[in-house]
């Protein structure tokens, strides 16, 4: 069986010292190229899906197809509800078949954000579902919430407060603002790797990265070892994705059939989760 909570991946991640890649995907070729990729390195690997990816592509596919992927992959997999905001859908994953939920409650007060996790982590946890918190603000490039360093240092993460808020709901791990946004594009952004340190120093739990499409590659292997074990990747993905596909279409603008078309698309993601998988230090690690 290889259908892992979040909790079996990280703790582990955590205990041997590499970080486990959450790999957003929509559709079924971005599912089956990111556990290919998994496969070839030996690699646990977390499959993260957004509300928005769901409604994409349907629930019977996130609920029934996918769950079965992942229990038929040849590494320990995870399938993971990201920035979880909606109760129902939330509820919903934990009952039919994802092994982690994060519940995004970033824009909240700290008090509201304390209260709605608890209510998430209790009643997920109960059903042996991990549970994924957000302390301090990460943003988006799109909604125009910066939270890098130089920019409004006021949404990055407080230890302290990220201490607190892990004890007062229970979680398992715990997205922290240290300088990424989500949705960048290029790999530009300023990483605060001692508020890391000083974090991991006082949470127990794996803490969580994410917008780390915008992280520079060495920057990725330094903040493994200040205490990151879960890095999310979506936007990357994207990209090589939809350059495989539209170079192809380029040189062979005859060809219709779309398992021509996108399976260069599908290849190009491969060798990006691929070298994220290295980069995280998790290839290898499948047991
Ligand atoms: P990017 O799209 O910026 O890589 O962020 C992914 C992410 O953090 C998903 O939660």
């Amino acid at each position: 069986m290889s259908l892992k909570t979040n909790k079996e991946l990280l703790d582990r991640a955590k205990a041997e010292g590499y970080a486990v890649g959450a790999f957003n995907v929509n559709n079924i070729e971005q599912t089956i190229a990111a556990l290919e990729a998994a496969e070839e390195e030996k690699s646990p690997i977390i499959i993260a899906v957004t509300e928005g990816a769901i409604k994409y592509a349907g629930e019977p596919f996130f609920f029934d197809a996918v769950p079965k992927m992942l229990e038929a992959a040849g590494v320990p997999a995870s399938l993971h509800l990201d920035h979880g905001k909606k109760m129902e859908m939330i509820m919903k994953c934990v009952g039919k078949g994802f092994t982690s939920v994060m519940y995004d409650g970033s824009s909240l007060s700290f008090e509201a954000n304390v209260a709605e996790t608890r209510k998430v982590a209790e009643a997920a946890k109960a059903r042996r579902v991990s549970v994924e918190g957000e302390i301090g603000r990460v943003g988006g490039v799109e909604s125009g919430v910066s939270s890098a360093p130089g920019g409004d240092e006021e949404l990055l993460t407080d230890p302290e407060e990220a201490k607190r808020f892990v004890e007062l709901t229970g979680i398992d791990s715990v997205a922290v603002a240290v300088g990424t946004v989500h949705g960048m594009r290029k790999q530009t952004a300023k990483i605060d790797l001692d508020r890391i340190s000083a974090i991991a120093a006082l949470v127990t739990v794996p803490l969580v990265l994410h917008g780390a499409s915008g992280a520079p590659d060495e920057t990725c292997v330094e903040v493994v070892k200040r205490g990151i074990h879960k890095i999310n990747i979506g936007t990357e993905l994207q990209k090589s994705f939809a350059r495989g596909v539209a170079d192809f279409i380029a040189s062979n603008p005859d060809v219709i059939d779309p398992r021509k078309i996108l399976r260069p698309g599908m290849n190009s993601m491969k060798e990006s989760v691929r070298n994220k998988i290295r980069l995280f230090g998790s290839a290898g690690r499948a047991w």
